[in-house]
C-alpha cells in the first residue's frame, strides 16, 4: 500500500471511530476491535461482533499518557515506573477508573479499567486522529485465536464490523501482558505476555512480582469436560476456582476447532516418542492429525508424524513462537485437523505467554510423555 493510501485508510477510520463505528487495526501485540470507550452503543456492537461475554471487560488504548489523568484516579509510584519503562508497548496496567467518562460497559461494572498504549504507527495515528480513547479486545469471534494479520480479522469478523485498517502481521504476535499493582507495590500478573516476569521483575524489583493471579485462572480454565477430552470448543468454560482478577481468564480461548493437548515430558525423544504413537493411533481410528512442534525436535519423529505438521521456530527463540503461534493454530483449522498435539515449551521469558496460551488452548488437557 501507498504511503498516502495508508493515511486516507486511517483517516477514513478514525472518523468511523469518532461516529461510533467498530475498527480493527493492527496493534504490536495482535489486532483490535476498536470502537469509542465513551460510546456505549459502539462498545456494545464490539461485545456482539465477538461475540463476548459481557462480564469481561475491555482494554482501553490511548496515544498520549496525557490523557490517563482523565480516565483514571490514582496512579501507584511502581504503576508510574512501569509505564515509564514498557509505554508505548505490550502492558495493560489494571488501574481505578474514574466515574462517569468511559461506558460502564468497558468495564463490565468493575471500578477499574485496563489501560495501554501500543507500540504501533498505524494504530498511534489512529487513536491521535480520532481523539478518543479506544476500547478494543482482540479482533477474533471469541474462543478463536487472535488475529495478527488483517486476513485473520477477515476471517472471523468480516460482515460484522465496520472496517479493517490493514497493517501487516502484528509484531510480538500474542496480547499484552496485563498487571495490577497492589497497594503494597505488588505487580500481579493478571495475564502474561509481551512484556515477560524477568522484564517486569527488572523495573518493580525481583520480588515485587506475583505471577501466581495468572496461574489461578489457567488451572480455572480447565473445565473437566475437556480434560476428558472433549472438543475444547468455542464455549466459555466454567469458573470453578478462586475469582480470577482478569476476569477474561477464566474463559476457553485461543482454541482450535479441533481437539488439542499439550505433551510435556522429561526429554524431547521422550515428548517426540509419545506423541507420534497417539498420533498414528488417532491416525488409524480415521482422526485428522496435527502436530505442533519446535523445528529441533522435527529429527525426533519418524515421516509424516501427523497429516498437518507445524513448527513454532527454535526452542531458543520463544520471539519466533509467539510471533508465530496463532497463524499456527488457524493451520490446523483450515487443513481440518481433528486430533492435534502441542509439545510445551521452557516457561521462561515469552516462554511462560506461550505455554499460557497453549494450555488455554487445550482447555487445560496435559500429556505426560512416558
Ligand atoms: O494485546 C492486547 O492486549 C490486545 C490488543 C488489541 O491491545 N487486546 C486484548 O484484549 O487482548 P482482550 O479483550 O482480548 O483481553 C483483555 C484482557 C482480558 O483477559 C480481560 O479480562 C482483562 O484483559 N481485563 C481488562 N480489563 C480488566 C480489568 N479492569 N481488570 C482485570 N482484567 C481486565
Ligand atoms: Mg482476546
Amino acid at each position: 500500500m501507498e504511503k498516502e493510501e495508508d493515511h486516507a485508510a486511517i483517516t477514513t477510520a478514525a472518523a468511523l471511530l469518532r461516529e461510533g463505528g467498530t475498527v480493527a487495526f493492527p496493534t504490536e501485540t495482535v489486532y483490535g476491535l476498536g470502537a469509542d470507550a465513551r460510546n456505549t452503543m459502539a462498545v456494545e456492537a464490539v461485545f456482539a461482533a465477538k461475540g463476548r461475554p459481557s462480564d469481561n471487560p475491555l482494554i482501553v488504548h490511548i496515544a498520549d499518557q496525557k490523557v490517563l489523568d482523565e480516565l483514571v484516579d490514582e496512579i501507584h509510584p511502581t504503576a508510574a515506573a512501569l509505564m515509564e519503562a514498557f509505554w508505548p508497548g505490550p502492558l495493560t496496567l489494571v488501574l481505578p477508573v474514574r466515574t462517569g467518562v468511559l461506558s460502564p460497559r468497558v468495564t463490565a461494572g468493575l471500578d477499574t479499567v485496563g489501560v495501554r498504549i501500543p507500540d504501533h504507527p498505524v494504530a498511534l495515528s489512529l487513536l491521535r486522529e480520532a481523539g478518543c480513547p479506544v476500547a478494543a479486545p482482540s479482533a477474533n469471534r471469541s474462543g478463536r485465536p487472535s488475529p495478527t494479520l488483517a486476513s485473520h480479522v477477515m476471517e472471523d469478523l468480516n460482515g460484522f464490523i465496520d472496517a479493517v485498517v490493514d497493517g501487516g502481521a502484528a509484531g510480538v504476535g500474542l496480547e499484552s501482558t496485563v498487571v495490577q499493582v497492589l497497594p503494597d507495590g505488588t505487580v500481579a500478573v493478571l495475564r502474561p505476555g509481551g512484556i515477560t516476569a524477568e522484564q517486569l521483575a527488572a523495573v518493580a524489583g525481583a520480588g515485587a512480582v506475583d505471577t501466581a493471579p495468572a496461574h489461578a485462572a489457567e488451572t480455572a480454565a480447565s473445565p473437566a469436560a475437556s480434560a476428558a477430552g472433549s472438543p475444547a470448543g468455542d464455549s466459555a468454560g466454567e469458573d470453578t476456582g478462586p475469582a480470577p482478577r482478569a476476569p477474561g481468564m477464566k474463559y476457553t480461548h485461543y482454541a482450535p476447532r479441533g481437539w488439542l493437548g499439550v505433551v510435556r515430558g522429561s526429554s524431547p525423544q521422550a515428548v517426540a516418542k509419545t506423541a507420534a504413537e497417539l498420533l498414528q493411533a488417532a491416525q488409524r481410528d480415521g482422526g485428522i492429525t496435527g502436530l505442533l512442534l519446535f523445528e529441533e525436535h522435527a529429527a525426533l519423529y519418524p515421516a509424516s508424524p501427523a497429516a498437518c505438521v507445524v513448527s513454532l521456530g527454535s526452542i531458543h527463540s520463544p520471539e519466533e513462537g509467539a510471533r508465530s503461534l496463532y497463524a499456527a493454530l488457524r493451520r490446523f483449522d483450515e487443513a481440518g485437523a481433528t486430533y492435534i498435539l502441542a509439545e510445551a515449551c521452557p516457561e521462561t521469558g515469552l516462554g511462560a505467554a506461550i505455554m499460557n496460551r497453549l494450555m488455554k488452548a487445550a482447555g487445560g488437557t496435559v500429556i505426560a510423555a512416558r
